[in-house]
């Protein structure tokens, strides 16, 4: 039984609460906040205790974190964790600076204690099933992916400025999915952004709207694209294009109802926000983690999974900034 301490009781920490309580293999022992008030709600929610972040750390009954806590925090707490010897579930992404991130690489390399990043669509049903397919080479030689992740609507401008941008803040996601597809990363990458929903994200120095191109050392070609809003709720589909076929992962929708009249013929919608959609990936995503640390078997993300997205992000923020392609071996 592995106990673990979740640090942060925000709106993801909420999620990971349900995941980790709802897992066999593991007991929630401990939940920390910044804010202790926080952390005590969320813990007399799932008959945990409150303890601050520095006692679940020295705590040698502890034996994992999962670190929920805002951006800025994590590669200090990852590194703090595995030298206490406890095993690692990081949310996205490592770090803001890419510097700091593979310096925090080294440091948790030194302890030899497992580090997950909290890519959590890897864990989706539909993509896993998708790469399953794919790697079953039921579509051939993956050729041209194409994925979509459009939010329902902005969010504050006051998060976008401590975000770190669209491209390190919600394509990243997007980033580790093409990685997790391709089965590596790419060469060069050309990104173009705009602000095009909301003025006032432009004046923050970000973009709301954006498309980057990615090639790959063998001519294989990935398009993402990320917009803000979409009326409709939220847009996630990936479709890939193959020598011998095509893969398409589809808009969970609201329900299954499709009405057909003398108007036309309707659906519904996809189901809003990413809470709605991913549920399932974040208890499949907690689950992996526990077989993994609690068999001793090798994390299927890893931390070098987040810096390499991390440095496709940084690539992006500067193609865009500058115009130009920009390959991933220079930044
Ligand atoms: N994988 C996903 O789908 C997904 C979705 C949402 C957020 N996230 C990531 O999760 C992280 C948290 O996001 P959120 O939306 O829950 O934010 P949030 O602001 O709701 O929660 C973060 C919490 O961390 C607390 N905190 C800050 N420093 C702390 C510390 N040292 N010890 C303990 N608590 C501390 C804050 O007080 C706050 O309550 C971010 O890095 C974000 O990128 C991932």
């Amino acid at each position: 039984m592995l106990k673990v301490g979740l640090l942060g009781a925000g709106r993801i920490a909420g999620v990971h609460a349900t995941a980790i309580t709802s897992n066999p293999g593991s007991t929630l022992a401990a939940v920390s906040d910044f804010y202790p008030e926080n952390a005590q709600k969320l813990a007399d929610q799932y008959g945990s205790t409150a303890r601050t972040t520095e006692e679940i750390i020295a705590d040698d009954s502890i034996d994992a974190v999962l670190v929920a806590t805002s951006t800025d925090t994590h590669s200090d707490l990852i590194e703090a964790a595995t030298a206490a010897g406890k095993a690692v579930l990081c949310e996205k992404p490592v770090d803001l600076s890419l510097e700091r991130a593979r310096a925090c690489r080294e440091a948790a390399a030194k302890t030899g204690k497992p580090v997950m990043i909290g890519f959590n669509r890897r864990f989706d049903p539909n993509f896993s099933a998708m790469q399953a397919a794919l790697t079953a080479g039921e579509i051939g030689k993956p050729e041209l992916l194409s994925i979509t992740s459009f939010d329902p609507a902005p969010p504050p401008v006051a998060y976008i400025k401590v975000s770190g941008g669209l491209f390190r803040d919600m394509m990243i996601h997007d980033f580790d999915m093409a990685n997790f597809m391709m089965g590596e990363a790419p060469v060069s990458i050309t990104a173009t952004g705009s602000s095009i929903v909301d003025a006032e994200i432009g004046q923050a120095g970000d973009v709301d709207t954006a498309v980057v191109t990615m090639t790959y050392a063998d001519g294989r070609i990935c398009v993402i694209k990320n917009s803000r809003r979409a009326v409709y709720g939220y847009d996630q589909r990936v479709e890939l294009l193959g020598s011998d076929g095509l893969l398409q992962a589809q808009n969970m929708l609201e329900n299954t109802v499709v009405k057909s009249t003398t108007a036309g013929v309707t659906g519904a919608k996809p189901t809003y926000f990413f809470l709605e959609r991913y549920m399932p990936s974040y208890a499949a995503e907690w689950g992996a983690f526990v077989d993994a640390v609690n068999g001793g078997g090798a994390l299927p993300v890893t931390l070098d999974d987040g810096i390499t997205a991390l440095a496709m992000a940084e690539a992006a923020t500067r193609s865009a900034q500058t115009g130009q392609p920009v390959r991933l071996e220079d930044v």
